[in-house]
């Protein structure tokens, strides 16, 4: 080769993850949607865009600042140098979430078992590299599953096993029979995955005494807990939450992942993960796995923006701490739209009662969070997606990104959060438009 000869790279030759669906699935879809940006999108889960607001983030950043200076007391110097400056792995917001944690959902940690990491998304990097130590590991995770979690578990060579979801949100027998499998196989199952409230995709969330027996199963079968919990804030009803498995684990078994991505900011980029589990280190010494997840962390990106954990740290402070006090507006908003679609959906598809499960469109009625999954009586895959927004106008998610096999799957998944209730009109009379023909041209 010539010094000049361009170097051309074959993917083959990168790590295998790189081109796998569990990779590839969000950018197809984004593509997607920049492809067809007229149409209507009951695909993205992101937060509703309208209640953002760039004053409030100047704001939220004087707030910190001023939190730093006449609460702890910092000197000006210190805190400039703590808002502008290389900074604590473990983050500077720390307290603020140990603060929220108790506040919102009754879970009380050390700070220093915090990790504030760039996105939830980080955190649950971070966790699976670490607890992926050696090729007999494998982690479970109830099916359908967060696609950033798979593609995430591919990039640490740790395969995922399924557990059956089910309508308790995990099928406790079937989890039990997984671990089984796995270590009669030789393997070491290091956790099981899972959003016990309003999952992504599902919508599905597991009640208090389904989450007590799983803790116990936990404890029973030596196992992590994964709780990820992006959308445990935007119930339906008033009564109250069921508590997170987090609140309710004595026995260090769950780590638990947040995202302030959908509570307060997805620009932000800022999440955290709380690993109080002890690991006991060379010379005895004992520290929170939050430690050595630090560690990871160091080498991937240094730490969190402390500008952009500034801005959560002063939402946070401007409302006690309290995510729930801050989402109100919000939270009328989702279940306002949560209702609405499913209503809509009731309207067009309300005609079909008898109809044998194969032949009939069902949907799920969640009791929160952000999306309502649609089961048709034919696959749903990406070619119909692209012909769904091309030709119809309207843009949703194939169930097929959530499993981790290229089996066929009858369903697809709509959202309701980055729509109003007239979009969702517009979105579902297409929508509606797209199944009936279907239908007409498989039947003819
Ligand atoms: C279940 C789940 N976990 C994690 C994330 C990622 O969160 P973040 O934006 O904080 O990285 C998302 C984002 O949509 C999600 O749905």
């Amino acid at each position: 080769m010539t010094a000049t000869e361009p170097v051309d790279l074959s993917v083959a030759d990168l790590h295998p993850a790189l081109g796998e669906p569990a990779l590839t699935s969000m950018n197809f879809l984004n593509e997607v949607s920049e492809r067809y940006p007229a149409a209507v999108s009951l695909a993205a889960g992101r937060p509703y865009e309208e209640f953002f607001d760039l004053a409030a983030v100047h704001r939220h950043l004087d707030t910190f600042h001023r939190h730093l200076v006449d609460d702890l007391g910092h000197r000006p110097e210190q805190a400039r140098r703590l808002l502008l400056q290389y900074g604590r792995t473990k983050g500077i917001v720390h307290h603020l979430i140990a603060r929220n944690l108790a506040v919102d959902e009754g879970i009380t940690v050390d700070p220093e078992d915090v990790v504030v990491t760039v996105g939830c998304q980080e955190a649950m990097f971070l966790v699976l590299r670490a607890l992926r130590a050696g090729p007999t590991d494998v982690l479970l995770a109830v099916a359908p599953t967060y696609v950033g979690l798979t593609g995430a578990a591919r990039l640490v060579d740790l395969p995922v096993w399924p557990v059956a979801g089910g309508s308790c949100g995990i099928d406790l027998a079937d989890l039990a029979a997984q671990v089984r499998r796995a270590r009669a196989a030789g393997l070491r199952p290091r956790a099981c995955y899972l959003m016990p409230d309003f999952a992504n995709p599902s919508g599905v969330s597991i009640d208090t005494a389904h989450r007590r027996r799983l803790l116990d199963l936990a404890a029973q079968e030596d196992l992590l807990l994964l709780e990820d919990n992006p959308y445990g804030l935007f119930h339906t009803d008033d009564g109250p939450r069921p508590p997170t498995l987090k609140a309710l684990d004595t026995g260090r078994r769950v780590v638990y992942l947040g995202s302030f991505a959908k509570t307060v900011l997805p620009g932000a980029r800022v999440g955290y993960v709380v690993a109080d589990q002890r690991v006991a280190g060379p010379g005895g010494r004992v520290g929170p796995l939050a430690d050595q997840l630090a560690m990871i962390k160091s080498m991937v990106t240094v730490n969190t923006s402390p500008i952009a954990q500034a801005v959560i740290g002063g939402r946070l402070l401007e409302h006690g701490c309290s995510l729930v006090a801050a989402n109100t507006r919000e939270r009328t908003a989702y279940t306002r739209n949560l209702r609405h679609l499913v209503a809509g959906l009731t309207r067009h598809f309300r005609d079909q009662p008898d109809q044998p499960d194969e032949r009939a469109v069902r949907w799920t009625v969640p009791a929160g969070g952000f999306f309502v999954v649609v089961t048709v009586p034919f696959p749903v895959d990406d070619a119909l997606l692209d012909r769904s927004a091309r030709d119809y106008g309207v843009l949703w998610t194939p169930m097929a990104h959530f499993y981790d096999d290229t089996a066929p799957v009858r369903a697809l998944r709509l959202s309701v959060s980055a729509v109003t209730p007239e979009q969702i009109d517009v979105g579902l009379d297409r929508l509606a438009a797209l199944i009936t023909d279907e239908l007409t041209r498989r039947a003819g």
